[in-house]
């Protein structure tokens, strides 16, 4: 199979009106990627080398974003959307560039399993000049049916073309089709418009091929595998059958989630065995967690590296660039964005560090501020391996806390601590004995004075 040679035709040239967006509907994310990404990465997955995307609506901004998720893809814009088939001929000189086998895909059904295109191109590797997905369902409206005879597949039938008994069969297209590179074109370029809606229809090539006495058959996938998006609710529908299916995968792969359904996966989150991550999670895109760390309760964590071993939250918020090494812990409604906390490191309560090393081993006080922006620039704060920071303390960057550096609780630093020194950065306490009282005794008789006038 890896010698043949495949290219997948990926259509998304339709505006998605019922998405009510200004965004292409393929651009939707499901797991913080486009649905459109999740296809190309389901063809990549499946051994398809090219890709080509037939775009349209919102055709420049679909080019930006494809730049991103595939730079190797190219784009061929289909001006008039005249059917599935006119789409696919967008793509006529990716095609005829020549392939073994040519993959048909649409870019609104993400959930696609890289197993069901590889065994559609095996059936073409066997000799089939077409395979059809299709998927079984109690409610077939709307959708092609799959015509049979003698376990051949002779037609797909649009909906709008069926006759009542046709209307009745329960088997239908998915929209997912691999096709002999060999016949592609000349099978494409016989597909007229002769039908209810006036469309130039892919699903023609069953029965033109059959006609020419090759072999076609249909492959039968699980539902979720060609649902496709048309709105909000199917995308959100779309979102938890991927979430689902990421949450077992962590668990099968040695990930414990106390509560699976209130954790949510980005579509490239990595977490090693033995983490435990407690209920309602969430994770961004670009996190690593190595094994056996905990993710508290309430955490949002996104763009982060976590080392083993580490503690996170409950309530933690890892922005990008936040870097954990070996058990590190940023504990609760703590923030921390762009820095390094170094192996052993605590950083345990209301704290926020940004553009910042942690030293190895410090301790971070409740409430210690890395003041990095001026209003206009950003700047970095390096504490010391082993430093303590008191309670309450603003770093004011640039600066740096030396190696068991200790600053002072209240601290406002605005110039380094050298190593081991003490640094205190706040008014020197003052205590009056007995003026407390005096004071109450002021304030309570100035009090009664303002009632009685
Ligand atoms: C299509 C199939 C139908 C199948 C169903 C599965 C055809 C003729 N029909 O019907 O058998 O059961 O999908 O969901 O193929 N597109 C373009 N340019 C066009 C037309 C369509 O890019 O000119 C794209 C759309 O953006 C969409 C995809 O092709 O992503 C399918 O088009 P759609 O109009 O949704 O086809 P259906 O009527 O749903
Ligand atoms: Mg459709």
């Amino acid at each position: 199979m890896s010698q043949r040679t495949c290219l997948s035709v990926i259509l998304a040239a339709g505006e998605g009106t019922r998405m009510k967006s200004a965004v292409p509907k393929v651009l939707h994310p499901i797991a913080g990627l486009p649905m459109v990404a999740h296809v190309v990465k389901a063809a990549e997955a499946a051994g398809s080398g090219d890709l080509a995307l037939v775009i349209g609506h919102g055709a420049d901004e679909m080019r930006k974003a494809t730049q991103k998720f595939a730079p190797k893809a190219e784009t061929f814009v289909q001006d008039k959307r005249l059917g599935t088939a006119h789409a696919v001929l967008a793509a006529r000189d990716a095609i005829s560039k020549g392939y073994d086998d040519i993959l048909v895909m649409f870019g609104d059904t993400p959930l696609i399993d890289p197993e069901v295109l590889s065994a559609a191109r095996l059936k073409l590797a066997g000799g089939a000049a077409v395979v059809v997905v299709g998927f079984r369902t109690s409610n077939p409206s709307g959708y092609g049916r799959l015509i049979e005879k003698g376990g051949k597949l002779i037609a797909i039938r649009e909906e709008k073309d069926c006759t009542d008994e046709e209307k009745k069969i329960t088997f239908c297209n998915g929209g997912l089709m691999a096709v002999a590179g060999k016949h592609a074109l000349q099978l494409l370029d016989q597909v007229g418009n002769d039908n209810a809606k006036g469309e130039y229809y892919l699903t023609d090539i069953v029965e033109i091929a059959g006609g020419q006495g090759f072999d076609v058959v249909a492959a039968e996938a699980g539902f979720e595998n060609v649902l496709g998006i048309n709105n909000r609710a199917e995308l959100a529908a779309a979102e938890g059958i991927w979430q689902a299916r990421r949450r077992r995968e962590a668990m099968l792969s040695g990930v414990s989630l106390i509560a699976p359904e209130t954790v949510f996966f980005s579509y490239d989150t990595e977490i090693g065995a033995d983490t435990i991550v407690e209920p309602n999670v969430w994770f961004g895109p670009g996190v690593t967690i190595a094994t056996g760390a905990r993710i508290h309760a309430f955490s949002h964590i996104e763009g982060a590296t976590i080392a083993s071993n580490c503690d996170v939250g409950p309530f933690a918020r890892l922005r990008p660039g936040a870097d954990l090494k070996q058990r590190a812990k940023v504990g609760n409604f703590c923030e921390v964005k762009q820095a390094t906390v170094e192996e052993g490191a605590k950083v345990n309560h209301l704290t926020y560090i940004g553009d910042a090393r942690v030293g190895a081993g410090a301790n971070i006080g409740a409430g210690t501020i890395t003041c990095n922006y001026d209003g206009y620039s950003k700047f970095f704060t390096d504490i010391g391996e082993g430093a303590f920071v008191g309670s309450n303390s603003s770093l004011v960057a640039p600066v740096t806390i030396g190696k068991g550096g200790y600053v002072a609780s209240g601290s406002v630093i605005t110039e380094s601590v050298p190593d081991d020194a003490l640094a205190f950065g706040r008014a020197r306490q003052r205590t009056l004995p007995g003026k407390g009282k005096e004071l109450r005794e002021r304030f309570a008789a100035a009090a009664a004075a303002r009632k009685k006038g």
